[in-house]
Formats: C-alpha cells, structure tokens, sequence
C-alpha cells in the first residue's frame, strides 16, 4: 500500500454525513449523503464519486514559514472538531505552464496564500493532496482537506473566502466545496 495515497469517496458509506456540495467554479460533483475519508479500499456502498491523492513533498513554503506552520499547526482528527471540508480545485493550463518561481510568486508574495492561512491556525487543521501525476486527465490537481470545531467555521469560511478573492484564484477553473460532518460526539 502507498502509505502516502488516500481515496475520497462520495457515496452510500463513510465516516462522515455530507451536508452540501457547491461548485464554487467549473462543474460540481455528484450529490452524495456520505463521504468516506482513507488509506485502505472504501466499503463497498453506491458510490457517486471516487477521488483519488497523495500527499507529497512541498513545492512552495520556504524554511521560515515551514517553521512557523509546524510551530502553529494542529494534525487533523481532533476529536472535538467534527465539522470538515474536501475542496477539490483544478488549476489552469496558464498556471501549469509557469515556471516554479513565478507559480511561487503569485502564491505569496502576490496572494499570501500562506500568510493568510496562518491566521486560522491553530483552529483549522489541513492536509493537501496532489492528484494532477496520479492519472491521465484527473479530474481535479488538489484534493484539499480540513477540520474545525462547528465553533470556529466562522474562521473557515473567511480564510476561504479571503484565499477565493487572490490573484492565485484566477488560475482556478473548477473548485468544488464539500461540506461534511463526522458521526459521533
Ligand atoms: C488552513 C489554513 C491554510 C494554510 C496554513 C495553508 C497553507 C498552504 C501551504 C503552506 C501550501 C504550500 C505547500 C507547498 O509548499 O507545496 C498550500 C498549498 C495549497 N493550498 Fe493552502 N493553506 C490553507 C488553507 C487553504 C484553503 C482553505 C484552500 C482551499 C480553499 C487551500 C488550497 C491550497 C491549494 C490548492 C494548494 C496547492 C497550491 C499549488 O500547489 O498550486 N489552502 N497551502
């Protein structure tokens, strides 16, 4: 197994009760009650979507932020934050033909991307996934993943909505905001 490769499934089965599907951009993805969220196969259930990505090495953070988000960061899973989001984004072809330092200065030193998520840290947890190598024509580049208390998605939705008004977001031509809640608590 790819310890590194993780399946998001949107179907009949999963860890977690979906409570919206949004196409911020470009075309949804099929509605699903539940999603499930793992490393292993999912169970067998009717499935309305299947993702597939790894999390990998960093393209963009240098040594001080990395050191600032390892100092402030909190892993994902927190038992009291329940709520989460998978946002799947495509990029385009423009933003794929850049060369890595002028992809890096949109990122931040033109849309702090990293300065502005630092601000809802230590209360939202991420984890990024790339899927753009993983297959031929997949569907999305990133799976990007979250959680937070139901308390703090006041902080999760102005971090989106503040990185959704960058420069960085003009090279975004399909982004779609699922909304999940874990079973539990
Ligand atoms: C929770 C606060 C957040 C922090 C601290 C954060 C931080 C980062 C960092 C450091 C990277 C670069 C990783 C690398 O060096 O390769 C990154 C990449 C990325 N983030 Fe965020 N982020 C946050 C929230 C978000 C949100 C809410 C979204 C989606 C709406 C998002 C979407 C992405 C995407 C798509 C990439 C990959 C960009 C690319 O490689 O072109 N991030 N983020």
């Amino acid at each position: 197994m790819n310890g590194r490769l993780w399946h998001f499934v949107g179907g009949s089965a999963g860890q977690f009760q979906v409570t919206s599907v949004t196409a911020i951009s470009g075309e949804t993805l099929p509605a699903a009650p539940r999603l499930f969220v793992g490393q292993e196969a999912p169970p067998p259930s009717s499935e309305a979507f299947r993702l597939l990505g790894v999390v990998s090495n960093e393209r963009y953070a240098t040594r001080s932020e990395k050191g600032e988000l390892v100092a402030r960061q909190e892993a994902m899973g927190r038992a009291e934050a329940r709520e989460g989001a998978m946002i799947a984004i495509k990029k385009n072809d423009q933003w794929w033909a850049m060369p890595q330092d002028e992809r890096r200065a949109i990122f931040e030193e033109r849309s702090r991307h990293v300065q502005i998520g630092m601000d809802a840290l230590p209360q939202v947890a991420r984890r990024l996934h790339h899927c753009r190598d993983l297959e031929s024509d997949a569907p999305f580049d990133f799976l990007t993943w979250f959680d937070f208390k139901a308390s703090d998605r006041n902080i999760f939705d102005d971090l989106v909505a503040c990185l959704r008004d960058t420069e960085e977001w003009k090279y975004v031509d399909r982004e779609v905001d699922v909304r999940v809640v874990r079973d539990g608590g």
